[in-house]
């Protein structure tokens, strides 16, 4: 478990923040239909605190990421960094925020360009920037940063090919720290590794937080790896956050029945669920989990139950869920 303790400054802020996309399929039948991601999130992460998102295929996580770094835009709800509205940035202020907060990729052999050689891969982003000096300083700080992650200076005239995938994803690491960020936003950074790698890029990432003091949004489907990882973690479902608690709290008293199934399903067959992910195609109007869940009532299916927190030890303990919560 993790032992850590983040400051309480919050970095980064999602209020109710929601995204939905057209349904594209059929020429004329799904006009004017959409998928519903993301529903209402909030959450915020403190300077040097990890906050795992976490959840099964298809319930809002990259989309959530994706509207934090602004590669999406959010249909409302606002975004905060370090107390101020990303949406109304000025241009300056905006490229300051994508220094700041960097996307690392789940798929390394995807997200880095074959053809460039590892300096260039480091460098490409850094040239176009306001900080770019010359390459003799360039050289220096990308081999400095390979060091750092666990690589060699001698690395950097290599290909990404000529790597493993632990590796790819050591320089996909040195890729988002060598604008200096603040926030790293990790999705399913190790979920395409074997375990033992697994375990060396988590141990990278909490020592790189630790000497750099940086927050993480740390998004995996597997509740193990956050509760061992993050500091705080929400879980979510069709695109809504269930239930949010500190992870040492998470891990012993799992309040909401879709977590608990996490973590059953977790222990018994790996980190596979059961049941069924549906596709929100309309908006929700009762509990996301009620098609699934073991305990629910008829107003389930009605009413959407409101986040309640439950806390006994003073850190909020929220969940989304009438049964639980009473
Ligand atoms: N660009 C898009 N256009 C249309 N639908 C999308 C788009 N991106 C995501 N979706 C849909 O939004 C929902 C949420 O997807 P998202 O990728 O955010 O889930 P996820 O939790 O990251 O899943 P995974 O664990 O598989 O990465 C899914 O139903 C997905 O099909
Ligand atoms: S609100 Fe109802 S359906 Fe939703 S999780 Fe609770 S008991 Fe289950
Ligand atoms: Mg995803």
């Amino acid at each position: 478990m993790n032992a850590h303790e983040a400051d309480d400054k919050i970095v980064l802020e999602a209020s109710h923040i929601k995204k939905r996309f057209n349904l594209e399929a059929g020429f004329f039948a799904n006009y004017g239909k959409f998928v519903y991601a993301v529903n209402d999130v909030s959450f915020s992460i403190g300077k040097n605190q990890t906050y795992g998102l976490v959840g099964e295929s298809g319930c809002g996580k990259t989309t959530t990421a994706r509207m934090i770094v602004g590669m999406y835009k959010t249909d409302s709800g606002i975004i905060s960094y370090k107390g101020s509205d990303t949406a109304k940035f000025s241009r300056a202020e905006l490229k300051d925020y994508r220094e700041k907060v960097k996307y690392i990729f789940q798929d390394p052999a995807r997200s880095l360009n074959p053809r460039m050689n590892i300096y260039q891969v480091l460098t490409s982003g850094w040239r176009w920037s306001a900080h770019w000096q010359n390459h003799q300083v360039a050289k220096e700080q990308a081999a400095a940063i390979l060091e750092e992650t666990g690589l060699s200076a001698d690395d950097l005239y290599r290909h990404p090919a000529e790597f493993s995938g632990g590796q790819r994803q050591r320089i996909s690491i040195a890729r988002a720290l060598i604008m200096q960020p603040e926030v790293l936003i990790c999705d399913e950074v190790v979920s395409a590794l074997d375990v033992s790698i697994q375990g060396q890029i988590l141990n990278l990432l909490q020592d790189l937080r630790e000497k750099r003091k940086l927050s993480y949004l740390f998004i995996t489907h597997d509740l193990k790896i956050a509760c061992y990882f993050c500091d705080r973690i929400g879980v979510m479902y069709r695109g809504c956050l269930m239930e949010e608690a500190d992870a040492a709290d998470l891990y012993k008293t799992a309040a909401h029945p879709y977590t608990q199934l996490l973590f059953e399903s977790a222990q018994s067959f790996g980190t596979k669920t059961s049941g069924e992910v549906k596709t929100n195609i309309e908006e929700l109007s009762g509990c996301p989990f009620a098609h699934r869940c073991p305990r629910a009532t008829e107003r389930c299916s009605k009413q959407m139950p409101p986040l309640a927190d439950i806390s006994k030890t003073g850190k909020p303990h929220l969940i989304r869920c009438f049964e639980a919560a009473e």
